[in-house]
């Protein structure tokens, strides 16, 4: 099966953005390991970070082309506001899981709502890179169901 993981704006900066919040791993550590545990999984872990809107839109526009099976998505800043990537991923209808690295139920007010959570199959957040792996990991359970 194929799987793909798509990173929001600013997560390109993991490793050095606000590491007390988001961590020390790097983006291509995440990816990397990501890309590992489905390869001895036998299936085949897609990436694309963007920081733009309408790169991450036609992305997911493509991944129902490619028949990609699953998508991992930290949407970041655009979980908040973004009417149009959500909308993206309920056109393609490709199950997805939503993953935070940090708790945003712990932070500003702001952050507390998605607009992704009620169409997702999932939602990890608050516990860092690990979150990503659990992810997947529940990912590919289901792809074997
Ligand atoms: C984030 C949380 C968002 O509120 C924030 O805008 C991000 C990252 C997280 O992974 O914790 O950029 O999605």
């Amino acid at each position: 099966a194929s799987i793909l993981v798509l990173h929001g704006p600013n997560l390109n900066l993991l490793g050095e953005r606000e590491p007390s919040v988001y961590g020390h791993d790097t983006l291509e550590a995440i990816d990397a390991r990501l890309a590992a545990i489905a390869r001895d999984a036998g299936h085949h872990l897609l990436s694309l970070q963007s920081n733009a809107e309408s790169e991450l839109v036609e992305r997911v526009h493509d991944a129902r082309r490619e028949g990609v099976d699953c998508i991992l998505i930290n949407p970041a800043a655009f979980t908040h506001t973004s009417v149009a990537l959500r909308d993206a991923l309920a056109a393609v209808a490709i199950p997805f899981i939503e993953v935070h690295l940090s708790n945003v139920h712990a932070r500003e007010p702001f952050r507390h709502h998605s607009y992704f959570s009620d169409l997702a199959r999932g939602v990890i957040c608050g516990l860092g890179a690990q979150g990503y792996e659990l992810a997947l990991q529940a990912a590919l359970r289901q792809l074997n169901n």
